[in-house]
């Protein structure tokens, strides 16, 4: 069956000028992700994944070229109304822990909420499940300073799911995380994709990266590989691994 398309890019151009110096870093990239897919960004530092990922989420105006969530083009969205896309139907975990200092684990898990229809009821239920998923049941009254990395990193990703996205991204979630916290929050991300979630996540991590039913490698703002991991018969995840890693290597990672 056909998958259906729910990001695309046109022609995608993201440039920056420092000291008078532009640094085109997307470079014309059409792509198209599809809905349902784990699908994973990998590549070099410096190749572009971050800046991708702030490009098709809306979080970041492009350059040039266009993106389209579920068809439609949202590249010149009023602010307002890009807002609220991002509100209602996009979950971001970023690269570096963007908490809000001067509120708790529960309130920075709520906040993403305000002005949402959905009951105070059920959203405090939801918030207490995501938090005992993640281990830190017993933190909710904490202050992000009062946390390690690996516990901030979790109230992120709980932060991100609370509105249930349709599209969760990730910039490289399992960072800052040891490999068993990191297996929990892959573990998390494995299931909402089961539950229909679309998932696309940057990562230096293979084993992060085998949660993916499609890796995209990209190599100085360009696609240099598309392996799309449905077309292999592969049942264990040592089998997956190991197609993974060739991909990978052909591409000089
Ligand atoms: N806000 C910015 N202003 C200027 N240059 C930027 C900005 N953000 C990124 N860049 C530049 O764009 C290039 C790509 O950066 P990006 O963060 O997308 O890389 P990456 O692939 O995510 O790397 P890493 O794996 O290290 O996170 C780099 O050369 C970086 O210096
Ligand atoms: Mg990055």
């Amino acid at each position: 069956m056909k998958k259906k398309v729910i990001i695309k890019t046109e022609i995608l151009c993201k440039s920056f000028v420092s000291d008078g110096e532009i640094n085109n870093v997307i470079k014309n990239l059409d792509m198209e992700i599809y809905e349902g897919d784990f699908t994973v960004i990998m590549g070099s530092s410096g190749s572009g994944k971050s800046t991708l990922l702030y490009s098709i989420s809306g979080m970041d105006e492009v350059t040039t070229g266009k993106v389209l969530f579920e068809n439609q083009y949202i590249t010149n969205l009023k602010e307002k109304d890009m807002a609220k896309l991002r509100k209602e139907k996009l979950g971001f975990v970023f690269q570096g822990i963007h908490l809000i200092p001067n509120l708790t684990v529960y309130e920075n898990i709520l906040s993403p909420t305000y002005k949402t229809k959905v009951i105070r009821k059920e959203i405090e239920d939801k918030i207490d499940s995501l938090l005992e998923k993640m281990h830190l049941s017993m933190q909710k009254k904490k202050f992000p300073n009062q946390m390690s990395g690996g516990e901030k990193q979790r109230v992120a990703i709980c932060r991100a799911l609370i509105n249930n996205p349709k599209v969760l991204f990730a910039d490289e979630p399992t960072g800052s995380l040891n490999s068993s916290q990191g297996k929990d929050v892959l573990d998390i991300f494995t299931n909402i994709n089961l539950e229909g979630q679309s998932v696309v996540m940057v990562t230096h991590d293979l084993k992060a990266a085998i949660r993916g039913n499609r890796i995209i490698y990209l190599k100085d703002g360009r696609i240099d590989g598309d392996l799309q991991l449905d077309e292999y018969d592969i049942s264990n995840s040592k089998d997956r691994e190991e197609v993974v890693f060739k991909f990978l290597s052909e591409k000089g990672w």
